[in-house]
């Protein structure tokens, strides 16, 4: 993902080629992953693999050591991560003041056991992973989990714009529609979002004793100011009802894409191709996807969502208030 590795070549190592999965359609559109653990994910830049295997790295993340306060954020890409991760530092720092590290450097499948180990606290993790593939000392220790949800309709829309304008290899060069059909197979890198969230079910009921509290990014846009009292509640914060409400304007969609433009760090690797509109700021709104998806497609969506996910109780917003 730097400048200087833009090309499939660059990524494909003969070494790592073999061990790559092909899930391009017929018209060559798709991505090139490793699986790992039932999961597929992105074949990382030899810059983050350091020579080490893909799958050895992933597997670090288990043994990773925790502190006992460490806070994760786990969400299905595209769910409000950046959003809640920067509520999340105002709220532990006390301040009304943007992080200038990029959400990015606390990732755990960027960065790692050693990364992971290296940051440090207060220490607000995210990741994409399944609970199976975050280090062990999360159930262990009890550490506070964040779930950030979205309905999924917005969440392929603002994937599949994420993806298209990302660096080459790692961009989709399909329409919508293809990306609908991957996006609701596990076609894709971090899989479908509705295996994510079975397995998230299924992972944290046998997981009784870990605290979670479970957000919607909907629920985020319509009650910003109770949300972000929720989170500060579950954190064990005594912030004041105003302060709370001084978090949730500092961290709304217009200021946080403006602060992203104008004074966070640069991360090291290049994530969008030149000549896009490439940004983690986009729209910020509920029901985009119904400027993206036909009647048709969207009747169709529905009835592959809701098949996979009849009886899981999952319940979601589509359109704003
Ligand atoms: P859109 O592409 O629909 O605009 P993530 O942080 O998990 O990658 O999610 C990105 C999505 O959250 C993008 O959705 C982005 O615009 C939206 N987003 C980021 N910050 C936001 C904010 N402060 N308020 C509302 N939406 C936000």
């Amino acid at each position: 993902m730097s400048s200087s590795q833009s090309s499939e070549n660059d990524v494909m190592t003969p070494d790592i080629r073999e061990i790559a999965s092909d899930l391009r359609n017929s018209k060559g559109h798709g991505f090139l992953c490793f699986e790992h653990d039932g999961l597929y994910l992105f074949i990382p830049p030899p810059a983050m693999l350091k020579g080490g295997h893909p799958a050895d790295k992933v597997k670090s993340i288990r043994e990773a050591e925790l502190k006992d306060d460490d806070i994760i954020i786990c969400a299905y890409p595209k769910c409000g991560t950046h959003w809640l991760w920067e509520i999340m530092e105002m709220l532990i720092s006390g301040t009304i003041k943007y992080q200038k590290d990029v959400k990015e450097t606390r990732m755990m499948e960027f960065i790692f056991k050693d990364g992971i180990e290296a940051v440090p606290s207060p220490r607000v993790f995210n990741t994409h992973l399944p609970l199976r593939m975050l280090p062990r000392q999360v159930v262990e220790k009890k550490i506070k989990c964040f779930h950030i949800m979205r309905n999924p309709k917005d969440a392929c829309v603002s994937f599949f714009n994420h993806l298209r304008d990302m660096e080459k290899p790692y961009n989709y060069e399909g329409d919508f529609v293809e990306f609908t059909e991957a996006f609701l197979s596990e076609k894709m890198p971090f899989g479908s979002y509705s295996n994510y969230l079975l397995a998230w079910q299924k992972e944290t009921a046998a997981a009784p004793d870990l605290p979670v509290l479970n957000l919607f990014y909907e629920d985020m846009k319509i009650h910003p100011v109770k949300c972000v009292k929720d989170v500060s509640r579950f954190l064990g914060l005594s912030s004041t009802d105003q302060f709370c409400e001084d978090v949730a304007n500092a961290c709304s969609f217009k200021k946080m894409k403006k602060v992203d433009q104008e004074m966070k760090t640069k991360p090291d690797m290049k994530i969008w191709q030149d000549g896009t509109e490439g940004t983690f700021y986009r729209k910020g709104e509920i029901g985009d996807w119904k400027n993206w998806f036909t009647v048709a497609e969207s009747e169709r969506f529905d009835h592959i969502w809701n098949k996979k996910m009849k009886d899981s109780g999952f319940e979601f917003t589509y359109a704003p208030a």
